[in-house]
């Protein structure tokens, strides 16, 4: 496998992976659109926080793009390899630069390995390192994800759960991956421990170089850590921008609610919250055209024929067919 040094770590063009559903006996199955034609592409080194309602397709992306699931169809290359493509042994080799942070690290870690086991297998099983130096290693990751020497005997049940998520963590780090993707790694954790959790995230990301994509419903979280944003919804992506454009231009409907409805964020920008009115739509059964125009207050026709695409407009991303007019009106009607 040739790597090519310019290209991006990441680039995902047209990503989808769909699933078929049983609706019951003697009915045809349904297709769900879990993820549907996502493209984006990532620079070693960055941080991108992905955003959206539940069900919107967050986890079936970081599934995709750590390799645990295959898409159903479109692109994906990682440090320059065709992951799709991919033979199975490039598959396993590539499946060394990727890892994942789960939600729950009470689930995530196995219960009867201690700590040094849980992440001296990695090593063990993928590298040639003498005992002796897989332990140093194993200790070295400990102080990187500030565990003390002793925490290495002990089993995970004797650990809190912001020291139970330093593990998780620690144990993703230890092949030296080129990729995290994290889903939700902070939501499971006290709002005292978050943000210490926060921190080391950025901190290794400081030592390493490495890149990270941020699964998270919490957009202070997301504030505090992303360089970049992407909002999805039913599937697709309606915004991606620069962090900083997205909080203080956000061009999406979407994207503007989920904004006004955060209350952390500072108060003297978004006096007044907008709602998101409607349910969420089944994926088995989206709106015609945009999805999002039974719960939009400035959906016209067009809205509900034509499929919006995502385009530039200023520094954004974005998939609406009426984002000119949209980034006209103020944030927030006074
Ligand atoms: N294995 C599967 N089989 C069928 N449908 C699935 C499967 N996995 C996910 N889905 C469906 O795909 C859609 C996206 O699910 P996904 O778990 O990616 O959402 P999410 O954004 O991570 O949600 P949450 O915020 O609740 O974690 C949902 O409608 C879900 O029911
Ligand atoms: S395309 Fe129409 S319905 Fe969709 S977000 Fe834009 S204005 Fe709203
Ligand atoms: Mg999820």
């Amino acid at each position: 496998m040739n790597t090519t040094p310019a290209s991006p770590l990441l680039e995902a063009r047209d990503l989808s992976r769909h699933y078929s559903v049983s609706r019951g006996l003697f009915k045809p199955h349904a297709t769900v659109k879990a993820l549907n034609g996502v493209s984006f592409s990532l620079a070693a080194g960055e941080t991108l926080a992905v955003v959206g309602e539940s069900g919107c397709g967050k986890s079936t992306l970081a599934r995709a793009l750590t390799l645990i699931e295959k898409p159903t169809a479109g692109r994906l290359s990682l440090h320059g390899h065709d992951v799709t493509s991919a033979t199975p042994g490039e598959t396993r080799t590539l499946r060394k630069l990727v890892q994942m942070v789960f939600q729950n690290p009470y689930a995530s870690l196995n219960p009867r390995k201690r700590v040094a086991q849980m992440l001296d297998e990695p090593l063990l099983l993928n590298t040639p390192l003498s005992a002796a130096e897989r332990r140093e290693r194993v200790a070295d990751m400990l102080a990187q994800v500030g565990l003390r020497p002793e925490h290495a005997q002990r089993y995970p049940h004797m650990f809190s759960g912001g020291q139970r998520q330093r593990i998780a963590i620690a144990r993703a780090m230890m092949l030296s991956p080129r990729l995290l993707v994290a889903d939700e790694p902070t939501s499971a954790l006290d709002v005292s421990i978050q943000a210490q959790i926060l921190n080391l995230f950025m901190d290794l990301q400081e030592r390493t170089g490495i890149t990270y994509v941020f699964i998270s419903h919490n957009l202070s979280v997301v504030e505090h850590i992303a360089d970049r944003v992407m909002v999805m919804y039913l599937g697709r992506v309606v915004e991606f921008a620069p962090k900083a454009t997205l909080f203080a231009q956000p061009l999406h409907p979407y994207t503007r609610a989920l904004l006004s409805a955060t209350p952390s964020l500072d108060p003297a920008r978004r006096a007044k919250k907008i709602r998101i009115t409607g349910e969420l739509p089944s994926p088995l059964n989206p709106p015609s055209g945009c999805a999002f125009h039974k719960r939009c207050p400035h959906a016209t026709a067009v809205c509900t024929e034509q499929v919006p695409e995502l385009r530039a407009l200023d520094a954004n991303q974005v998939a609406c067919h009426h984002a000119e007019e949209i980034a006209r009106s103020p944030l927030l009607p006074a």
